[in-house]
């Protein structure tokens, strides 16, 4: 039911720990699961992601799109950063079973807020960046999968 690539990322997930002093971080849940993502960024003077990396309690499936997620958004820019959506995280991971859709966007709305934690601390705004919700379960139930 899941990809290989899915479960490579399961099993060894790029990027998982924390950072000292970075440019941004952001946890999200979802209280529906309980799960927990806690994402760090850490973004150059010019803009560019050079590091990611995330933490969580959370079930496979975000744990394997919390990797991906990492993976995609390193030497990026805000604005690619943005661009990198659920979505696009689970066509990375040759897709995810209908049930676990949510858990892909416990991965993007935690790089939301971490980008959002940067623009805060930084005094700055980042156009299209969306102030960004603790919960995600409370806008899963707005969107139909
Ligand atoms: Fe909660 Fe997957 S079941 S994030």
């Amino acid at each position: 039911m899941y990809s290989e690539k899915v479960m490579d990322h399961f099993q060894n997930p790029r990027n998982v720990g924390e950072m000292e002093n970075p440019s941004g971080v952001g946890t999200v849940g979802n209280a529906k699961c309980g799960d927990i993502m806690r994402m760090f960024l850490d973004i150059d003077e010019n803009g560019i992601i050079q590091e990611a990396k995330f933490k969580t309690f959370g079930c496979g499936a975000a744990v394997a799109t919390s990797s991906m997620a990492t993976e995609l958004v390193k030497g990026k820019t805000i604005q690619e950063a943005l661009e990198v959506t659920n979505k696009a995280v689970m066509e990375a991971l040759d897709g995810l079973p209908p049930v676990k859709v949510h858990c892909s966007l416990l991965a993007e709305e935690a790089i939301h807020a971490a980008l959002w934690d940067y623009a805060e601390k930084n005094g700055i705004t980042i156009e299209g960046l969306q102030k960004p919700v603790s919960d995600i379960s409370e806008h899963e139930e707005e969107e139909e999968y």
